[in-house]
């Protein structure tokens, strides 16, 4: 059956329903199944159209200091993003937005005149007989509304339509929150399995460094035992009376020079590999996760070895150190900080810059200041940088997104903080600062991550 209602009064605007049914209701709660964030305000908006006709209706969401977000807004069957992504509502609007029961409002325009901005007056421009306030509420509170401009409607069909509204926002709120739940479970899953990885990752690099140690001990000493026999070989020949045209033979003359310059290129190749795993042993520090006294500008330099892949040939490393205390931190979880500020820099250089790293120290505290001359951050995203997740790469440079979400636990941890300044096209800095002495108890008895 379908039933139309309104008065004839108000042709042309009037709110002409048709199989206004369960049915309907049924539908568009099923429709909430399925969806995700970024779909779910979108999908409220088409099915409530179907619900409760309205020429426009808006959804807003508490946001902060009793102002509302507008996440979506809906305007002669399309969806369409808002004249405004912010609200602040008059007292009269505040009142009806933190109502608990679906309310309607005649004359709208009219009585709301004095607080008209370009939100209202969006919703309000063709003077609409009602406006319709259905809060949508999660476990007794209000967290937003769903807010319908519409022609007139008889009073029994506004009931009706209070009962099914309700239910309707009702299943909105829930979804809205299962929604979020989920997806805040799955990233605790994904970070729960990075750190997995990177803890098995560390115990990986750990055995591999030591095992390859005593191989590369074993190379540089051949290495040399091979020289001083040659030295030997050498000295016999010219010891031979005689034969003096073997002697001065160049043949012999090069392939000695070769063998000597072979052991050159070893011994080289061989210490740097050696410094390299030393370095990472260092990184890794598993044979020392604990609390305990470190030398910042050791750990600095150690990381930077570590990182040369990343900065070789286009990134030049100015050092402004101070003198610093040793302070007591966990010294891998730090490393750990320095590692991801570091990489971050070489990223947003693209072809050829400087990371500046400057440390100081006051009674309290130890400062490190590491800084790039990089793209910089947009303003947009500043305050987003440190949120679990958040990466703005693609292609070349993959993210996680993880690597400050880390560096500020970790910081936290050590009950100091890290901030960012930056600015678009010339660059930007990040503060570490972490107290001489942490507090009583200090990170001391917050175990390993
Ligand atoms: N030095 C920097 N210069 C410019 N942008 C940066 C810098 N450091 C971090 N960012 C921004 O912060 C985001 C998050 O960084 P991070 O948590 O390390 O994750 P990821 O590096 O995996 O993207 C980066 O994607 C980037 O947009
Ligand atoms: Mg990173």
């Amino acid at each position: 059956m379908s039933k139309a209602f309104g008065s004839p009064k108000a042709e042309g605007f009037q709110v002409a329903v048709s199989s206004l049914t369960l049915g309907t209701l049924y539908e568009a709660v099923l429709a909430f199944s399925g969806q995700d964030l970024e779909t779910f305000w979108p999908s409220v908006c088409q099915n409530s159209r179907w619900l409760i006709p309205s020429r426009r209706m808006g959804i807003l969401l508490s946001g902060e200091d009793g102002g509302f977000d507008v996440v979506g807004v809906f305007e002669q069957g399309k969806f369409q993003s808002p004249p405004e992504s912010q609200y602040t509502p008059g007292p009269g609007m505040s009142e009806a937005l933190a109502t608990a029961s679906a309310q309607w409002f005649d004359n709208p325009a009219d009585r709301f005149k004095d607080e008209m901005n370009r939100l209202t007056e969006w919703f309000f421009r063709d003077g609409p007989d009602l406006l319709f306030v259905l809060p949508i509420r999660e476990t007794g509170t209000n967290i937003g509304a769903l807010v319908f401009a519409t022609g007139s409607v008889e009073d029994a069909d506004r009931a009706m339509l209070n009962t099914l509204g309700t239910i309707y926002a009702l299943h909105a709120g829930m979804s809205y929150r299962l929604i979020r739940i989920t997806e805040e479970r799955r990233q605790m899953q994904e970070r729960l399995a990075v750190q997995e990885k990177m803890a098995s990752l560390g115990s990986l690099v750990a055995g591999v460094a030591h095992e390859v140690n005593t191989p590369i001990g074993s190379i540089i000493g051949a290495a040399d035992v091979s020289v001083r026999c040659i030295r030997k070989l050498n000295d016999l020949v010219q010891d031979i009376e005689g034969h003096d045209d073997i002697k001065h033979d160049p043949r012999l003359e090069k392939a000695s020079r070769l063998l000597f310059e072979n052991y050159r290129v070893i011994t080289e190749a061989g210490t740097r590999i050696a410094e390299m795993v030393r370095s990472l042993k260092n990184f890794a520090r598993l044979d020392e996760a604990d609390f305990q006294k470190t030398d910042i500008h050791d750990a600095i330099e150690n990381t930077l070895r570590l990182v040369h892949h990343e900065f070789k040939n286009k990134v030049t490393v100015i050092r402004e150190y101070g003198d610093l205390p040793k302070i007591d931190c966990y010294p891998s979880q730090l490393n750990q900080v320095f590692m991801n500020l570091f990489v971050n820099a070489a990223h947003s250089i693209d072809e050829q810059g400087t990371v500046m790293i400057r440390t100081s120290a006051d009674n309290e505290n130890v400062y490190v200041k590491v800084s790039d001359t990089g793209k910089g951050i947009l303003a947009k995203n500043i305050g987003k940088v440190f949120d679990p997740g958040f990466t703005t790469k693609g292609g070349l440079d993959v993210g996680t997104g993880l690597g400050l979400s880390i560096c500020y636990n970790i910081m936290q941890k050590h009950h100091g903080t890290i901030s960012v300044n930056s600015e678009v096209g010339r660059g930007t800095e990040f503060t570490l600062t972490l107290p001489q002495k942490p507090p009583a108890g200090g990170g001391a008895t917050t175990g390993t991550p």
